[in-house]
């Protein structure tokens, strides 16, 4: 038992880093939120919004409620942000989340979440690829370009289009997914649909980051400014289109359709396009003062995409009638169903498709970079087979464990629904919250004279109010994500039982 919770106290952390040599420490606040806010924004606010707004055959929708629902969300991930920068100034070394409860909930739970952070970059990576090629498809039309609808989307999407269709839906989006059944063609008595875009930018991205990306403060912050400015520009133009009835039309269910419940569901749901502000936390190691940059950078970046998404979503639900966003490009379908002069629509849609797709092509950059960086982590503490710690000679990545991370998500990005790939991203990265500001708590217990230069406030309350509104969110989740999930889980500890535990240096160390 004392095994499974062996701890790598801070000090041993600090060890590690100083017989390897940690990285250069060259970013201040600003940078730090920047890159939270790089990594944040993307297909969550792109291209999930509408599954909340409308709902699906699994829960209802939120409608125009949907803000209430980014605030409930932003609330949850508020309380979670306090107890990261408490363990990101104290912990200043890469690997987030698992270094963290590796040095506080000992080496079980260090896997268990090790091994969910794969939800949270890798899968969570297939629902923005996914959202990516959406958008792509819209630009393409902009240059006549249209693809067949067989290679275009994926089975349950083109299944969930041809019902609705069947149900009488005449719009434009429904006819083209459902046109991929009777299109597409059979192989081996089964008809075959695939997200090619998707699976390309997957591969495309992986390349990219094998050869190794200078990838400089300053580029990130140029793309944060491409997408602050593409949200801000989308609600310039959309506040010219509202009609004030779309907010609260008793004929439509006024502003709450589905009550708490559907403003909770999409809450959930929405909580997707909040990841990647804790992704500031594995940037530790590069903060100039990790003590006082890393809570600031971390809640920063919280703040502002907070205060966009609200904006945006009261613009978006003010442009068109709710029931009509339940699109993978609820952006796109908000302009194209308000009433307004088509040029400037159409200028619009090509602007907006155009930054969607260069905002969520660098998510995907940062996420697919991060998960051989968690690999290399583990690798490094013996949990997983050293190859994935590799560094490539002429390259210097760790090309084995990006490669693996690109084929399983070009894979999944191909034949996967977005809806179902989000689900489980939320689950597994809201259980990685969980056990994070559980560990807040342990850790004040066992290491309670350890120096913390940032402490959250009104511990354990704050932490508390964290797991139980993480709990609650992710109760919002559909049963198949909780079986999912716990598959997953359960595959980890017999990969843990099988190989990290029989490997770990820190055990080694400590006979
Ligand atoms: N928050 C990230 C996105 O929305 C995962 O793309």
């Amino acid at each position: 038992m004392n095994r499974l919770f062996l701890r790598k106290s801070v000090q041993d952390c600090e060890n590690d880093l100083q017989e390897r040599g940690g990285l250069k420490r060259s970013l201040g606040k600003w940078h730090l939120t920047s890159l939270g806010v790089g990594a944040t924004i993307g297909a969550g606010i792109f291209a999930t919004t509408g599954t909340a707004i409308v709902g699906d055959p699994l829960r209802p929708g939120a409608g125009p409620a949907i803000v209430l629902s980014f605030l409930l969300t932003a609330l949850t991930c508020g309380f979670a942000a306090l107890c990261y920068a408490e363990f990101a100034a104290m912990v200043p070394i890469a690997g987030s989340a698992y270094t963290y409860a590796y040095a506080s909930l000992g080496e079980l739970v260090a896997w268990i979440i090790g091994w969910d952070l794969i939800i949270e970059y890798a899968v969570g990576n297939i629902g923005v690829a996914i959202g990516w090629s959406g958008y792509f498809r819209e630009l393409l039309s902009h240059f006549g370009l249209a693809m067949p609808a067989w290679l275009a989307t994926d089975f349950r999407s083109a299944g969930l289009a041809a019902e609705a269709v069947a149900g009488g839906a005449t719009d434009a989006a429904n006819l083209y997914l459902a046109s991929a059944l009777s299109s597409a063609p059979e192989l081996f008595g089964v008809r075959f649909i695939a997200n090619l875009p998707a699976f390309l930018i997957v591969c495309l991205i992986t390349v990219v980051l094998v050869l190794g990306i200078k990838e400089s403060a300053n580029s990130n912050n140029a793309m944060v400014v491409l997408k602050i400015a593409i949200i801000l520009f989308f609600c310039a133009v959309g506040s010219t289109l509202i009609r004030p009835e779309n907010w609260n039309n008793p004929a439509t269910g006024g502003f709450a359709p589905n009550g708490f419940a559907g403003i909770s569901a999409g809450a959930a749901i929405i909580f997707f396009s909040y990841i990647g502000f804790d992704a500031t936390s594995t940037a530790a190691e590069e903060a100039k003062d990790p003590a006082r940059d890393m809570p600031f950078g971390i809640i920063m970046s919280l703040v502002v995409c907070t205060v966009l998404y609200i904006v945006l979503a009261l613009v978006m639900t003010g442009m068109a009638p709710w029931q009509k966003l339940g699109t993978a490009e609820p952006m796109i379908t908000a302009l194209a169903s308000a009433e307004g002069s088509p040029r400037l629509i159409a200028i619009s849609r090509f602007i907006v498709s155009l930054g969607a797709v260069i905002a969520m092509s660098s998510v995907l950059l940062v996420f697919q970079l991060g998960q051989p960086r968690i690999f290399m982590s583990m690798a490094r503490d013996g949990l997983l087979p050293p190859f994935l710690a590799r560094v490539h000679p002429k390259f210097k990545t760790p090309y084995i464990g990006t490669i693996i991370t690109g084929l399983f998500v070009a894979t999944f990005a191909a034949f996967a629904n977005i809806a179902e790939v989000v689900d489980l991203t939320n689950i597994g990265t809201l259980f990685a919250f969980v056990l994070v500001s559980a560990g807040v708590i342990v850790l004040r217990k066992v290491e309670p004279d350890r120096v913390r230069p940032f402490r959250a406030p009104w511990v354990p309350v704050t932490p508390m109010i964290s797991i139980v509104t993480c709990l609650y969110l992710m109760w919002q989740l559909p049963a198949l994500t909780w079986i999912r999930f716990g598959i997953w889980l359960l595959l980890g500890l017999v990969v843990y039982f099988l190989y990290g535990m029989r490997h770990s240096r820190l055990a080694a160390r400590r006979e």
